[in-house]
């Protein structure tokens, strides 16, 4: 990416060569060319919201700035782009969505996120560290810039405008307004299960923003919910991309005695996911972890692997991360250990779990989703 900072090499994370897919697009372009052509000052504490990959605060290391971020591969990314830029550690601050954000903001920079919810929650954490002096630039592509999106920053921060598109991307100029009588950030946002989803029936659910299906249960989840496995003993069970947590929980409310670890690439998802494991008193063993897939679990420790895999991976429609995940599946499994998958039909996840274990059967089908389960037969 050439900027007014100099050129930088970036890759996305985990990095794959066969990846076409670029780790920044125009809206990175665009804001980085804003700040240099307008001159605008990158003094005081600079922080960069939604920053995919880490493309702007690789540019705007000089200025020593924050970044705050929903996702664990995002900030690995960034991690991997500034060590390759040579830039010294700590001069770009990493925090996630869930840490306590900077006292006072002098520069606000944000890459709108693809959850309308995670930029209501973030310039709601936000605004009472933005001041009358505060420069607030956004940028998105034109198809994320919706009404809604002007809406949340008039609403939370103040006065907001868009500039003209380039190259299909546009800027968002905020002028801060402290008097503002805010509107009270909605999130976490919690709800009752309902009945008919067997142990989780009627539970509680916690959810942060920019958690998968925050508002209400996922028709392929409530489908999995109605069939998951019997378990009994102290197996060990992963929630695998366990989103607010309800597969999971359900699991240990079904088994007591059953060691839970509940593992997502999102902060928000982890976060949400040991609160609902919490909000239902649920007497058992768990962890929660953010990361990637099952990397760090070790091969052959673990009973059953549940998934309910992402079919998008940051805008991108793939089933890599699905391949992914059900590779890591069948690695950390012991011989005899269970992988069970929901998917929509027309995935056709059986051919892959086929290829991947040498078997498939069909739990349960209904007109749009199948439940399969996969048996890894041997360590080989
Ligand atoms: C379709 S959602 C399922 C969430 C939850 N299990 C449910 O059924 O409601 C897929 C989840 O996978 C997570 N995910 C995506 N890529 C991941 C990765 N590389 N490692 C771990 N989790 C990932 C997403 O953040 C998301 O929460």
């Amino acid at each position: 990416m050439t900027t007014a900072w100099g050129e930088l090499a970036l890759t996305r994370f985990p990095e794959d060569p066969r990846d076409r897919l670029r780790a920044w697009d125009a809206s990175d372009e665009y804001l980085l060319r804003h700040l240099a052509d307008e001159g605008v000052a990158l003094s005081g504490t600079v922080v960069v919201v939604g920053d995919r990959w880490g493309a702007l605060v690789t540019a705007l290391a000089a200025h020593r700035p924050v970044q705050i971020t929903d996702s664990f591969l995002g900030q690995e990314a960034t991690r991997v782009n500034l060590e390759r830029a040579g830039v010294e550690p700590g001069s770009v601050q990493l925090l996630t969505t869930q840490d306590p954000p900077p006292d006072r903001v002098d520069v606000l920079l944000v890459r709108v996120p693809k959850s309308l919810a995670l930029l209501e929650d973030q310039l709601g954490r936000l605004a009472p560290a933005v001041h009358r002096g505060t420069v607030v630039v956004g940028t998105g592509m034109v198809k994320e810039i919706h009404t809604s999106t002007l809406r949340l920053f008039e609403r939370i921060l103040g006065p907001t405008r868009t500039s003209l598109a380039e190259k299909k991307a546009r800027l968002i100029f905020c002028t801060p307004e402290p008097s503002l009588v805010r509107p009270t950030n909605p999130w976490p946002y919690g709800y009752t299960l309902p009945d008919g989803i067997g142990a989780a029936s009627g539970r509680a659910v916690v959810n942060h923003a920019g958690v998968f299906c925050a508002d209400r249960l996922d028709i392929g989840t409530r489908f999995f919910l109605q069939h998951l496995p019997d378990s009994r003993g102290a197996q060990r069970i992963v929630d695998l991309g366990c989103g607010n947590g309800v597969v999971g929980t359900a699991m240990a409310l079904a088994n007591p005695e059953a060691e839970v670890l509940f593992v997502d690439e999102s902060f928000p998802a982890v976060a949400s996911a040991e609160e609902t494991y919490k909000a239902n008193g649920v007497q058992g063993h768990a962890e929660f972890r953010v990361g990637d897939g099952l990397s760090g679990v070790p091969a052959d420790s673990v009973d059953l692997v549940l998934n309910n895999p992402p079919f998008h991976s940051h805008q991108a429609t793939t089933d890599a991360t699905a391949r992914r995940m059900f590779t890591d599946a069948r690695r950390t499994l012991r011989p005899g250990g269970e992988l069970w998958v929901v998917g929509n039909r027309h995935l056709g996840y059986h051919v892959t779990l086929r290829k991947l274990f040498g078997n498939s059967q069909l739990v349960a089908s209904d007109p749009k989703f199948v439940v399969l389960k996969a048996v890894k037969r041997s360590s080989d």
